[in-house]
């Protein structure tokens, strides 16, 4: 399995084509979020699935069930092969979005796309949960809303490296966890606003199913030769 996944930042389609052609056969999957979506919109990530890269659409979906099912159903038709919503929208959000993947998926023949969930926004501290009525730890927190997107169905959840080995405990060898927040080793040490993070070997290691890199790579002079640096790490082509 390769663990990669490769952050497209950039801001046109034209760059974003370019990097997932120059990195072919070394990322594992590719995100797309929520700036370059809103610049582009379907047809990017429709066009990068047809190109057969495996498009992650890091639009974190929270809204009432109904709608974020239909925007569910809706990401499946662009392609997309990973989705996500946040935990906190509810058991009843998560089990529509569930449920509204494998259906679009199965209207649509292609595979059911891989569903999870934003637990805490890692810009939240403790401060920042009580300031929104949550009283509970953040590791806490954390762990409770994983455990619903897991009861509720979903694949997986988004944890930063400092979560992804008690999330590891908490959910089993099954459960995906995809982890961003990647710096050191094979990553290099330029941190940009990156502070609580792991090298790609140690987070695999912490229990990541997979990894989100994105300007190590994408930033880098030769982003195919920084792919294949962490690939290396990482013991993947
Ligand atoms: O450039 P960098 O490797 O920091 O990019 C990490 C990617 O993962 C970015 O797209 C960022 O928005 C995303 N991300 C993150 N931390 C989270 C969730 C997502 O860095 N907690």
């Amino acid at each position: 399995m390769n663990r990669l996944i490769v952050a497209l930042d950039v801001d046109t389609g034209t760059r974003a084509l370019a990097l997932a052609e120059s990195l072919r056969g070394i990322a594992g999957g590719l995100k797309v979020g929520s700036r370059l979506f809103t610049l582009e919109g379907p047809s990017l990530v429709r066009q990068l699935a047809d190109d057969g890269h495996k498009v992650f659409l890091d639009l974190k979906f929270h809204d009432i069930p109904n709608t974020v099912a239909q925007a569910v159903a809706s990401a499946v038709r662009t392609g997309a092969w990973m989705i996500n919503v946040h935990a906190s929208g509810g058991s009843a959000m998560m089990q529509a979005a569930a449920e509204a993947g494998r259906r679009a998926a199965l209207d649509t023949g292609v595979p059911a796309p891989l569903l999870i969930a934003v637990t805490v926004l890692t810009s939240m501290d403790e401060d920042a949960l009580r300031s929104v009525g949550v009283g509970r730890a953040l590791p806490d927190q954390v762990v409770t809303l994983a455990r619903m997107a897991q009861a509720a169905g979903l694949d997986g959840v988004v944890a930063s490296p400092l979560e992804t080995s008690i999330l590891r405990s908490a959910c089993g060898p099954a459960f995906g966890i995809v982890t961003p927040g990647i710096r050191g080793a094979s990553a290099g040490t330029t941190m940009d606003d990156q502070a609580r993070t792991l090298g790609p070997a140690d987070a695999v290691r912490a229990g990541a199913s997979y990894i989100v890199v994105g300007r190590p790579i994408i930033g880098a002079p030769d982003p195919r030769a920084a792919a294949e640096a962490i690939a290396r790490e990482l013991g993947t082509p």
